[in-house]
């Protein structure tokens, strides 16, 4: 048998403090703070709950954000639509999303492009300016009065530029003979995404590049779903068929596009919601089996 260490001695001194501090550290684990107490999981474990905490509290702000600024913005926006036609209020809100930052994206999007390019769903030509002077452009969309409107615009580019009514799901062109295909802010209202990437990859040389400015439904556990809840509200308002819980990285992953580049930005900008958006460059890759 062991020898009893004795009463007021250091051996029992020892004793209970081991105890206590064993005591400790269960108690610690069963309330989930074990971290505090130091140690390799100790450490892997609070930085897990640091940077959960962190991500939570970020989703959590860009939510409230988005929330205010929507709010903020609504009825300004909805007396601007009574006021203006509709290609008047989408270059005005429009406008006000370059000064924010879109346009940046803009140029950057075309950065270093030339020959024979397509851009589809070309709007109002907000595009144009950014093109460099050996572009030949085909600017392609359904919409009449866009069109005009980007025809006044055509004539104020470097580019060669020309504006013709057309669909993204039948792209006016011969197979394999575009350098490049231009997607700015248009799968989210198209009504048959495969069918365009199908086209895309159809009108593209094997070198060519497809670059795409796009808005996505977010990742984020709530948001995400929040996103497909509120679609039908944001069609509504939008009334020009484009949906806020669009995946176009996904599609072009399953039409067999390989992604070179997805950069993740938001825009805050008066009057449109900041939804996460993606500058994308891509390139046909082989046919998907
Ligand atoms: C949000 S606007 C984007 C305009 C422009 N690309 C920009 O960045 O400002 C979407 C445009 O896509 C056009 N669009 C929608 N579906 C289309 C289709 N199947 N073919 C061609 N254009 C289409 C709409 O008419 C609209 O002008």
């Amino acid at each position: 048998m062991g020898q009893e260490p004795r009463r007021g001695s250091r051996d029992q001194v020892e004793l209970a403090v081991s105890v206590e501090i064993s005591h400790c550290h269960r108690a610690r684990v069963a309330r989930g703070t074990a971290w505090r107490s130091g140690g390799d999981s100790d450490t892997l474990l609070r930085r897990r709950y640091l940077l959960g905490r962190q991500t939570f509290f970020r989703i959590l702000w860009i939510m409230l954000r988005e929330i205010v600024h929507l709010v903020r913005h609504t009825p300004a926006t909805l007396r601007l639509r009574r006021r203006l036609t509709q290609v008047e209020l989408y270059d005005t809100l429009m406008e006000r999303c370059d000064e924010a930052g879109f346009a940046q994206e803009r140029r950057r999007l075309v950065a270093g492009l030339s020959g024979a390019v397509v851009e589809l769903g070309c709007g109002t030509g907000l595009m144009f300016p950014y093109y460099a002077d050996s572009v030949r452009l085909l600017a392609i969309d359904l919409d009449e009065e866009f069109l005009a409107r980007a025809s006044a615009r055509a004539r104020n580019a470097a580019a060669q530029i020309e504006v013709r009514q057309g669909s993204a799901e039948a792209i006016p062109v011969p197979a394999h003979t575009q350098d490049a295909v231009v997607v700015s802010l248009m799968l989210c209202s198209v009504d048959n995404i495969d069918k365009v990437l199908a086209e895309v990859r159809r009108v593209l040389k094997p070198t060519g590049k497809l670059v795409l400015l796009e808005h996505v439904c977010s990742e984020g556990v709530v948001a995400g779903p929040l996103m497909n809840l509120l679609d039908p509200v944001w069609l509504y308002l939008n009334r020009q068929g484009c949906h806020m819980n669009r995946r176009p990285i996904e599609k072009l992953q399953q039409s067999g596009f390989i992604i070179h580049e997805a950069v993740p930005f938001q825009i805050f900008a008066a009057g449109l919601p900041a939804f996460p958006m993606r500058r994308i460059r891509a390139s046909a890759g082989q046919p998907p089996v």
